[in-house]
């Protein structure tokens, strides 16, 4: 076993056009319906690991901090895979993002993606793309969508952990898409998406939305395909506000928007019909993905630098998947 192999993962966050919103299995993250996303260029977590004997006891930091609950939640995770394929050796991890965690920008996708492809590798595990991609999904829901490449189908899959996994449905250079992630707060959210999920149930709109979803999730790959962006954007938009309405009538509700958001979502219209197409998809931040086409991402960025709420633009172009690199964090 190659247990002194000190290797590091980097993988994106991705956005999901079609989302994930509700378990069928809380403890395994098995989700209610498949959902689709695309991987972000420029949101990425990169995450060293070093099992050896020499370490007295497990250590991790992320983003320069020791310890702390995220903290406990990827060591939890680490033992989990350590446990399934029974290994018994000390781990030090060091993990960084590139962008501020807690605000809706799914650091838990990017951080449990390269956390479990850099733990698999550096166990020495010959694991697959599925198997990794379910290993992460244990570790964080939306992870298993940051393991392949490009353009992302999750299987919810019926009941089964080894029939819940992501795919790529295309390359990155398969469509000439942007995302253009605008931060409008620094607020934390004071409900995470773990606890938000499980409340998904109690809205009246959660069943209904379930009964249509494997439709929505045909024509989101139908006009993917054809690279349809008035079609796609005009789904992908009206989900994310279903995707809303279910949050807005949990008990208790959670309204995840903050006022700079609703504003934006307000410019987003006034945008295109001013000729300029972008469409918009929420989180559960207090961040706003705008997509556009490639080309219209100069004429997006120059509006954008005329409202005075906007405190930070990351336009991303659809990304790779999670892979091992050499540039080790320590
Ligand atoms: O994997 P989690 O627990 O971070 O849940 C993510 C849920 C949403 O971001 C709201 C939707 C999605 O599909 O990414």
């Amino acid at each position: 076993m190659t247990q002194e192999m000190k290797i590091t993962a980097i993988a994106p966050s991705n956005i999901a056009f079609i989302k994930y919103w509700g378990k069928q299995d809380e403890e395994l993250k098995i989700p209610l319906n498949d959902s689709i996303s695309m991987n972000l260029s420029n949101l990425t977590t990169t995450t060293t690991v070093h099992f050896s004997a020499s370490y007295p006891k497990d250590g991790m930091t992320i983003n320069g901090k020791e310890g702390g609950e995220e903290g406990k939640r990827a060591l939890k995770h680490v033992d989990f895979i350590r446990k399934t394929f029974q290994k018994k050796i000390p781990v030090k991890i060091v993990s960084q993002n590139s962008f501020p965690a807690g605000t809706g920008l799914s650091s838990s996708a990017s951080g449990f993606a390269a956390l479990t492809k850099a733990v698999v590798a550096a166990l020495g595990l010959q694991l697959s793309e599925k198997a990794v991609s379910i290993l992460a999904r244990i570790g964080s829901g939306s992870a298993a969508r940051s393991i392949p490449d490009g353009f992302v189908r999750w299987f919810a899959g019926s009941g089964t952990s080894d029939r819940s996994y992501a795919v790529s449905l295309h390359p990155p250079s398969f469509w000439d898409l942007a995302d253009t992630v605008v931060i409008v707060s620094k607020r934390k959210k004071e409900v995470g998406s773990t606890g938000g999920q499980k409340l998904a149930r109690t809205s009246i709109f959660m069943q209904p939305r379930l009964d249509s979803i494997g439709d929505k999730i045909n024509r989101a790959i139908g006009f993917l395909e054809k690279k349809d962006f008035t079609r796609f954007g005009e789904l992908v938009e009206k989900e994310a506000l279903e995707m809303h309405a279910v949050m807005l009538t949990s008990n208790p509700p959670l309204v995840y928007l903050e006022p700079e958001t609703v504003s934006l979502m307000k410019e987003v219209y006034a945008w295109r019909k001013s000729g300029l197409e972008v469409y918009y998809t929420l989180n559960t931040g207090q961040d706003i993905h705008l997509l556009s086409m490639k080309k219209d991402v100069p004429s997006l960025i120059s509006r954008l630098e005329n409202l005075d709420y906007v405190q930070r633009v990351i336009t991303n172009y659809p990304g790779k998947g999670t892979r091992i690199t050499g540039n080790h964090l320590f």
